[in-house]
Formats: C-alpha cells, sequence, structure tokens
C-alpha cells in the first residue's frame, strides 16, 4: 500500500463482530484494559472541557468514560456498526455512520472537535490519507488527532507462521488477508491489508499531519507478574503503536 491509495479492510464482518469484540474487550485481562485504553488516555491527558469526536467508537463506553469521568463536553462517537451502550451520558451522541467521511455523518458537517480519535478503527477507512485529511479539517484549533494502530508486524508474524514463510516476504506483501481474531468471535473473518511502518507514517504526511508523538504502550511491572498469559502476547506481538497527530501549518 502506498500513501494515498483507497480501500481500507473491510468493515462489513463488524455487524456480527460487534458485541463479540465488547465481550472480550471487556474481560479483566484484555490487553485493551491492561494497557491500550490507559496508555491512550495518557496520552489523551486532560480533556475537562474539549469535544472528542471517538471514530469508530465499538458501543461507546470509551468515549462516555471521557464524558463521565474526564469532564469531557459536546462530545460524539462514531460507528458503523450502531450496536453502543443503552443510555449515553449528557454531552455525549452516538452516531451510527463511517468514518471515512466525518463530515458526511449527519449532524457532524459543520462541528470541529479538540480531539478527534481513531483507536484500532483507522484500518477500515475506504481512503486512510482522505479519512484523515477529513479529520484534519475538523479539528478546533490546537486540537489533536490520537490514532492508535496494531503493529503491522503483528500480522506479519501470524501469517509467517501460517504459511510457513518468513517474517520480511509477510511484512513487505501487499495482498489482502483473511484474519480471524482468537479469542472474539472465530467465525467472523475480516479482510485486511497489509501495512508497514513506513506506509503509516507517509499516510499522516499526505494528510498534513505530523507526529508529536508516538508511543509503543507495554504492561506494567506489577501486570506483568499477574498477568504472565497476557505478557507472553505482548513479547511475540508487541502491541499496538499509539500516534499523537497534529496539523501541519496549511
Ligand atoms: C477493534 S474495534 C475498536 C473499537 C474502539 N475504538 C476501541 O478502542 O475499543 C473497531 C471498531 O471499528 C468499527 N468500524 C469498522 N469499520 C468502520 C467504519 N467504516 N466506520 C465506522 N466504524 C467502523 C467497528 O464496528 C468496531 O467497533
Amino acid at each position: 500500500m502506498t500513501a494515498g491509495s483507497s480501500g481500507g479492510d473491510s468493515s462489513q464482518p463488524w455487524t456480527d463482530l460487534a458485541s463479540d469484540y465488547e465481550q472480550a474487550r471487556a474481560r479483566e485481562d484484555s490487553l485493551d484494559r491492561l494497557v491500550e485504553w490507559p496508555a491512550q488516555r495518557d496520552l489523551l491527558g486532560d480533556v475537562a472541557g474539549l469535544s472528542v469526536l471517538d471514530a469508530g467508537c465499538g458501543n461507546g463506553g470509551k468515549a462516555a468514560e471521557l464524558v463521565v469521568e474526564g469532564g469531557a463536553v459536546a462530545s460524539v462517537g462514531v460507528d458503523i456498526s450502531g450496536n453502543f451502550i443503552t443510555a449515553p451520558p449528557t454531552g455525549l451522541d452516538l452516531i451510527q455512520g463511517d468514518l471515512s467521511d466525518l463530515a458526511s455523518v449527519p449532524g457532524l458537517a459543520d462541528r470541529r472537535f479538540d480531539r478527534i480519535l481513531f483507536l484500532q478503527s483507522f484500518g477500515y477507512a475506504k481512503d486512510s490519507v482522505g479519512a484523515l485529511r477529513t479529520a484534519r479539517s475538523m479539528l478546533a484549533d490546537d486540537g489533536f488527532i490520537l490514532l492508535t494502530r496494531t503493529q503491522p508486524i503483528r500480522y506479519a508474524i501470524e501469517r509467517a507462521e501460517k504459511n510457513g514463510s518468513s517474517l520480511g516476504e509477510e511484512y513487505f506483501s501487499t495482498g489482502s488477508f483473511s484474519y480471524q481474531h482468537k479469542g472474539w468471535n472465530e467465525e467472523a473473518k475480516l479482510t485486511k491489508r497489509p501495512y508497514t511502518m513506513s506506509d503509516l507514517i507517509n499516510i499522516f504526511s499526505a494528510a498534513g499531519l505530523w507526529i508529536e508523538t508516538a508511543v509503543e504502550p507495554q504492561m506494567a511491572d506489577e501486570l506483568r507478574q499477574q498477568y504472565p498469559h497476557k505478557q507472553a502476547v505482548l513479547n511475540k506481538y508487541l502491541g499496538i503503536l499509539m500516534f499523537k497527530l497534529r496539523p501541519l501549518p496549511d
């Protein structure tokens, strides 16, 4: 994939996967609870009085927490599945829609947000550069985008094991592959497009964004002792990448 190319991972299976994903995420030992969400909260910083747009928000639970516990205001979660928590707090709207073109989601055309999140959802944008450019145009002054994505090496390792090939062959391959996430729903398959680190960085540049901070979150020491099976997963697959992205001057 090169920067500017179209066609992301397929969103379609999420109608079946959404509730399985949320169940897996809610488990006491999910990597989202142990590592990802705490690191995402950290990188977001204080959101009191700020508006947040969570693109690909899942059931909206994270956005709800930012409003209820973090004091975020006038916030919105968008997800294609429409599988939302039943009673979102005041100050949070949850809208079924496509993150590929956030400005076309009903009610968002003229809105601006202090924080725009793509947490493990960016790969589903039909045109990655276009989706980020639109998000950039919806940022308020001093706003930033928080984008997290699975380390591409993870998928390359899994495919190398499955295909009896090498890490490099899989990391640099370009054909779409089908992926079943262990522990969510063994039947629903996601179609994914491979990407490399340089693909990701070039997409940010092409969308007019610069990386203020990049983080590769790991488990805190006490959690490593408590959840060695999850540390083993991180030891093998590395985890996720997190980027705080700011607009380059026009
Ligand atoms: C791995 S989950 C991440 C959910 C949440 N952001 C989190 O961090 O827990 C990916 C989410 O992206 C959503 N999604 C997939 N394709 C989408 C699209 N085209 N537009 C909006 N949401 C999409 C899925 O329904 C799912 O809720």
